[in-house]
This record gives structure tokens, C-alpha cells and sequence, in this order.
């Protein structure tokens, strides 16, 4: 087991408060506590910039206030409105959220950490922000950030078994200031800590967008916001890519419940 020692624990605190009272960073979605904008924050959040990710959630959420109104949007303004974002799934897994909760859970998203966890989209890192963010639980959840100030601040092993991690974590958290404490965590890994720690690789690494199958995914998404149906062949040319590689990305986003194919022909699942 991982000591951290009284003093340790004490140490850390202070910087972290002292830090976040210069620095905390003034975020849309950190003005609100309402559990649909913060969900939609963080699917978006998943894997975009904050930077990115703001000006998408403020229209977002102007267009769809709340999740029965996303839930009555159609795929393709969905899918519209979550360009530039990338990852096109977790928009589909948003809308399907949206359904499940207005048709089966009466327009409300449970506060129990595992029920949330099996909604669409929502694993446990997405599960406990919701919770914490929204309602200010006194439970911990990990993303990248967190990781690497824990276990630079706390000098811990990088091999450290990730519950090992988060029982640190619970240890360190301060009793009712989860959403402060949280956010304090994000911003000091963000912004204080150096970019490239080498002795803290990240648990998983984004591969290159340039070239890749999932640049032709986008492609083809992008353009199906625009017409019904596009022809896998034109998409090769124009993108100057094979077809044997559009088909595989094709494949794929019927794979993930996007598109319908037939032939060469790709069209938006309805
Ligand atoms: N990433 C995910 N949630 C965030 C938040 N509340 N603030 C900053 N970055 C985040």
C-alpha cells in the first residue's frame, strides 16, 4: 500500500488551493451545475481541447437546452453541430443519452455512480466528473491532469495500480470541496505543470490524425452533414486516399452504428 503521510497530505493541499486562487481558469461549464450542460462539457472534454471545446458547447447548448431537446434532434444537425470536435461516436452516444434518459429515466440522469456507468458514452472517468461536478460528491475521478499531479506532486511510482491511485486520491480529496478541488487538480496540470514529463508517460496517446483511417471517417462524416449520400469512390479521389481505405472507414462507422452502406454508396443511419 501507497503512504502518503499527514504532512504530505497537508503540503499538497496548500499548494493546490494556493495555485487555483491565482490561476483558476473562468470555464463555461464551470458556471453551471446543471447535470445535462455538464455532461455535454464532458463528452466533449473526452478528447478535445478546452479551448476547442468551448465555443461548441455554448452553441450546443443554446441550440439543444436540455435533454429532451437534444433527444427530438436528428442525427445530422447532431453530428452538424459536433464538427471539429472529432470522435463522432460520442455525439451519437450524447443523443442516444438523451433518449434513455428522457424515455426511461423520466428526464432526470441517476446520481448513483453505476447506474450512470452503464448510460451510453459514460465510462467511470465521465461517471464520477458528472457527479462531481454536478452535485459536488465527495468521490474522486482521474483524468490524465489528475494522474499526472498526483503522481508528480506525491512522488509516486507511474506503475502505481490505478486503484491504488485513486485510494490516494480519496486520501488527498478535500470533504466538501470535490467540485472545487477537482477543478483546482485540472487547472494545475494544465498550466503548471511542464508539458513534456517524461517520466510520466500518459496511459494512452492519441495516434496521428494525417493519413489516418479516422481522417477519413471525418471526412466522410463531414460531408454526409452536408448531402444524403456520398459515393465511397469520390471520397478516394478527392482525399487521395484508396479505396480499400474508405471502405475500412466506411466499415467502421457502420460498425459504430453511424452510417448505412451499400455498395459504394454511404449514407447516415436514420
Ligand atoms: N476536462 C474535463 N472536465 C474539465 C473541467 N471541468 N475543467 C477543465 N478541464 C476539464
Amino acid at each position: 500500500m501507497t503512504a502518503v503521510t499527514t504532512r504530505q497530505i497537508a503540503a499538497f493541499r496548500r499548494k493546490i488551493w494556493r495555485f487555483y486562487k491565482t490561476h483558476c481558469r473562468d470555464l463555461p461549464f464551470r458556471n453551471t451545475t446543471d447535470p445535462y450542460h455538464i455532461t455535454v462539457s464532458e463528452l466533449m472534454l473526452q478528447q478535445t481541447q478546452v479551448e476547442r471545446v468551448i465555443p461548441k458547447y455554448l452553441a450546443w447548448i443554446k441550440k439543444w437546452p436540455n435533454w429532451a431537446s437534444l433527444a427530438n434532434a436528428s442525427t445530422k444537425a447532431i453530428l452538424a453541430a459536433w464538427s471539429g470536435l472529432g470522435y463522432n461516436r460520442r455525439a451519437l452516444h450524447l443523443h442516444k443519452l438523451a433518449r434513455v434518459v428522457t424515455d426511461d429515466f423520466g428526464g432526470q440522469l441517476p446520481t448513483e455512480r453505476d447506474a450512470l456507468q452503464k448510460l451510453p458514452g459514460i465510462g467511470p472517468y465521465t461517471a464520477g466528473a458528472i457527479l462531481i461536478f454536478a452535485y459536488n460528491k465527495n468521490i474522486v475521478t482521474i483524468d490524465t491532469n489528475i494522474r499526472r499531479v498526483l503522481l508528480y506532486e506525491l512522488k509516486l511510482p507511474v506503475t502505481l495500480p490505478k486503484r491504488e491511485l485513486e485510494q490516494v486520491a480519496l486520501t488527498v480529496l478535500p470533504h466538501g470541496r470535490s467540485r472545487d478541488w477537482h477543478n483546482a487538480l485540472m487547472d494545475y496540470g494544465a498550466l503548471a505543470l511542464p508539458r513534456n514529463m517524461n517520466d510520466i508517460p500518459p496511459e494512452s496517446k492519441q495516434s496521428k490524425f494525417e493519413g489516418s483511417l479516422r481522417q477519413i471517417r471525418g471526412e466522410i462524416v463531414r460531408r454526409l452533414t452536408e448531402i444524403d449520400q456520398i459515393d465511397m469512390r469520390s471520397v478516394a479521389g478527392s482525399m487521395d486516399r484508396s479505396l480499400e481505405d474508405v471502405q475500412k472507414a466506411a466499415l467502421a462507422l457502420a460498425k459504430d452504428g453511424l452510417v448505412e452502406v451499400t455498395d459504394y454508396k454511404i449514407r447516415l443511419v436514420k
